[in-house]
């Protein structure tokens, strides 16, 4: 299949952008580089060095032709969202909605884009599933809420197949220290620097880890399957902060205090993820736990 990859030169879209050409899809990468980097790419890689937002994506997909776009591009900082909701609101909604409308015209078939627990704000109830009520407490959470519906939206209208992709807290090689979830990578750095590690809150807020290339797979999986369905992209295990902070210094042999700073605006207390709906329809399940991911990333180190 030919795919249009926005954010390919990121953390997840380089991975996804590997698992695709093992494939032997032919691929093309859209992102400004603000995050990612050219080196993050395979080596021969077509990159388009471009905003989402910027009008010449309509050229770029229609000479392209894109059977699938798959739209991992966006602002990812909870904390950057909620200092600046209109810059988050301008990539992750007016961007989106830009690339969306650019492949429409050029005939693509089917969207994938990459949406976040987020959405859910503070659950009501735990695992959280698909269908809990979407109350984000951060503009992070808003602009992918609504990206989310504009999505729905233009599948309606042009009849494009679309497949939701709700992430818990991604982590694996290459993560950068900044986004949304970056704290396996912050607290690497800080192990690996010799620094204190910064928690935000009492440590006890706790997320659903899930590894990059799980996260792939998944990408892998919705080429084909889960036509007009939201999934939940997760472990179903719910992590505190201050364990995962305990595993990592476990594996580094880091016995140093964390810094306890106050907690940051838009920081949801609990989060896991339902995720048997992705089981049944994707055929997708976690592989890689936190024990033997944390193991891998510090044996990197
Ligand atoms: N990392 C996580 O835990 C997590 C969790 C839930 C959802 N997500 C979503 O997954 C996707 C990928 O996130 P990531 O963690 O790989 O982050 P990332 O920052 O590594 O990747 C985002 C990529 O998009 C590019 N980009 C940003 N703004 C752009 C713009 N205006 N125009 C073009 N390119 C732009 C960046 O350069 C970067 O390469 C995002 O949509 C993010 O919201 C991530």
């Amino acid at each position: 299949m030919r795919i249009l990859i926005t954010g390919g030169a990121g953390f997840i879209g380089s991975h996804i952008v590997e698992a695709y050409l093992q494939q032997g899809h032919e691929v093309l990468v859209v992102d400004n580089l603000s995050r990612g980097r050219r080196e993050n790419l395979p080596p021969g890689v077509p990159l388009i060095v471009m905003d989402v937002r910027d009008p010449a994506l309509r050229s770029v997909a229609a000479d392209f032709r894109p059977e699938v776009l798959n739209h991992q591009a966006a602002q990812v900082d909870v904390a950057a969202a909620t200092a600046d909701p209109i810059e988050d609101a301008s990539v992750n909604l007016l961007g989106t909605l830009n690339v969306l409308q650019a492949v429409a015209r050029a005939g693509v078939r089917r969207v994938i884009v990459a949406s976040s627990a987020a959405v859910y704000g503070e659950p009501e109830r735990l695992p959280v599933e698909e269908d809990h009520p979407l109350r984000p407490i951060s503009p992070y959470g808003l602009s992918k809420m609504a990206m989310e519906a504009y999505v729905r939206w233009l599948g309606e209208r042009h009849e494009i197949e679309w497949v939701i992709l709700r992430y818990g807290n991604v982590y694996g090689p290459r993560q950068t220290i900044v986004g949304e979830a970056g704290v396996v990578a912050r607290f690497l750095r800080a192990m690996r620097d010799g620094s204190r590690p910064v928690i935000f809150g009492d440590g006890e807020q706790t997320r659903d880890f899930v590894h990059v290339a799980d996260v792939a797979r998944a990408n892998l999986l919705a080429l084909r399957r889960g036509a007009g369905g939201v999934y939940n992209i997760g472990t179903g295990r719910e992590v505190s902060i201050r364990e995962l902070y305990e595993r990592l210094g476990r594996l580094l042999g880091d016995r140093g205090e964390a810094e306890y700073r106050p907690p940051r605006p838009g920081d949801i207390r609990r989060m896991v993820l339902k995720v048997e709906r992705a089981a049944r329809e994707l055929g997708w399940e976690p592989r890689i736990f936190i024990e033997e991911g944390l193991a891998d990333l510090a044996s990197r180190t």
